[in-house]
């Protein structure tokens, strides 16, 4: 069977729902950012921005937005699973990630692949990380305006996904695996 450490990365990667606080050093950083800027891209236009959030309090700051937009709403249902798992949308993760994109067809695309990249350096790293969309509901909410200001989103950019990093203070099992979700069509091998 083929292995190396990039497909260990990808059958080991998990999303980590609880983190030590403890910051990441600049050399972790540098290596977070040149796994982002190394994502492909549709055209090659790199149209997305990456804005490194390490200060807690500005995180602190975009999850209390996302649970008010979510009391607003009446979104007891999400409320009750961010309890379970801490309370807030980030997990105490020393570092969040945002992209941003311009209103364009690929933002999700290479929004998505940029942050499995993130995901994937992370865990080959020892670190933990978690795809977060539920930040949508910061930057939906009142108060989108100032926070997208708040962590620097570029002029005519919005929020498509965020990815939580830090050490990993808990372990989780891989997600089911369903073969039957693969057809091959001609010869296997
Ligand atoms: C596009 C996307 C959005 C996600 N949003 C959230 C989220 O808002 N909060 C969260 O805790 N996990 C989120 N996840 C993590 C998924 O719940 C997780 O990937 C899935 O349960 C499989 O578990 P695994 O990542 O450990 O394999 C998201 C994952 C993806 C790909």
């Amino acid at each position: 069977m083929i292995d190396n450490a990039v497909l260990q990365a990808i059958r080991d990667r998990r999303s980590i729902r609880k983190y030590d606080p403890a910051p990441l050093s600049a050399e972790q950083l540098d290596a977070l950012v040149e796994a982002a800027l190394a994502a492909p891209t549709a055209r090659d236009r790199q149209l997305w921005h990456f804005s490194f959030v390490t200060d807690p309090a500005v995180i602190a700051a975009v999850s209390d937005a996302g649970l008010e937009t979510l009391r607003k709403n009446g979104d007891q249902a999400s409320l009750d699973r961010l309890a379970q798992r801490g309370g807030g949308l980030f997990y105490e993760a020393p570092l969040v990630v945002f992209l941003s994109f311009p209103d364009d067809g690929y933002r999700g695309l290479d929004c998505g692949i940029a942050a499995e990249n993130l995901a994937l350096a992370a865990q080959s790293m020892g670190l933990g990380s978690c795809i977060i969309a539920m930040a949508r509901f910061a930057f939906d909410g009142d108060r989108g305006a100032e926070l997208s200001r708040l962590v620097g989103f570029p002029e005519g950019h919005s929020f498509v996904i965020a990815v939580a990093v830090g050490a990993p203070a808990t372990t989780k099992e891989a997600h089911p695996r369903h073969p039957e979700k693969v057809a091959f069509v001609g010869p296997r091998g």
